[in-house]
């Protein structure tokens, strides 16, 4: 293989306030200046995985503007392979971020350019970049079509990894294909509709395994996750403690770490442990894709 990731997803520009808190419908508050950070749930997972050393491809559409400069040049700083990031169609992705004191955020989306990420797109990248790839990961910023078209593209033994982030309900054929499927408790509760999640986050895992995928993580944040596996174990796993100071795009850092691992061959508990400890670093230091260790970081953590 020449990738260990390939990762099929959104590249936005983050602009981001800081705020004592957010302001209600019809009001005003002031803020922190702003920053400008590359972020983007795919690129974010890109960057990840690149900076703890997996050799990483990302498949996305940015714009020919200064917000996909941004991105680009983040990207590549990294080590990701931006071949198959187009440019071009409309301008980059934007997200409005508010930061509050407690590390925790706000996001809109506007897509941009990743809305105009097609299944053509994707089947033009399919033999060169996802068919060879051992581990292919996406999230929902771009149109569900392409990403069912980009499982349909894959080669059989090629393991696929989805963050329903932001959630809506999934069709069955692409539920199917997940290994796994990785939540938050919202993100939970979308996929699973008006169906009863059960109590606990055990309960959680076991309910949406229900629905079809082969495995499913559920993310806790800094309570750790669960993972659950078909025909197998249930599994807490433990998190790090750490001052929160930014969460953005930690959960991206979580998922991109977890699929890396599991292409090594490490068990999901394994991985998802490995993981943790990536989010963990990525939300004691500001943004999204500035955010993400280094091997040695997380080993040092
Ligand atoms: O998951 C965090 C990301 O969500 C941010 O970087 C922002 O771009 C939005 O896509
Ligand atoms: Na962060």
């Amino acid at each position: 293989y020449d990738y260990d990731l390939v990762v099929v997803g959104s590249a936005n520009a983050d602009l981001v306030i800081g705020v004592e808190r957010r302001p209600a419908a019809g009001e005003t508050v002031l803020g922190s200046d702003l920053a400008v950070h590359p972020g983007g749930k795919g690129a974010n997972q890109a960057v990840a995985a690149a900076r703890l050393g997996a050799r990483t491809a990302l498949v996305a559409r940015v714009g020919d503007d200064p917000h996909g400069r941004l991105l680009l040049d983040s990207l590549s700083s990294s080590g990701v392979d931006t071949a198959a990031v187009a440019a071009g169609g409309a301008p980059t992705g934007v997200a409005l971020i508010t930061v509050d004191p407690s590390g925790d955020n706000s996001i809109v989306v506007s897509p941009g350019a990743n809305g105009r990420l097609t299944p053509e797109d994707a089947r033009a990248v399919a033999d060169r970049v996802l068919r060879p790839a051992p581990v292919v990961s996406a999230q929902l910023e771009i149109p569900l079509e392409t990403v069912t078209e980009v499982v349909r593209l894959l080669a059989p033994g090629t393991r696929f990894v989805l963050n329903p982030s932001p959630p809506r309900e999934l069709p069955a054929g692409l539920l199917a294909a997940c290994d796994p499927l990785i939540v938050n408790e919202h993100e939970a509760r979308v996929i699973a509709g008006d169906g009863a999640l059960g109590d606990g986050p055990e309960e959680w895992a076991r309910a949406l395994l229900a629905l079809g995928p082969r495995s499913v993580v559920v993310t806790l944040g800094a309570r750790g996750a669960v993972t659950a596996e078909a025909g197998g174990d249930v599994t807490r796993v433990p998190s790090v403690r750490v001052d929160a100071m930014d969460t953005t795009g930690a959960g991206d850092a979580f998922t991109a770490a977890l699929a890396w691992r599991l292409g090594l061959g490490e068990s999901l508990p394994v991985a998802a442990a490995y993981a943790a400890r990536v989010g963990a670093v990525a939300v004691t230091r500001e943004g999204a894709q500035a955010s993400y260790p280094t091997a040695e970081e997380v080993a040092a953590l």
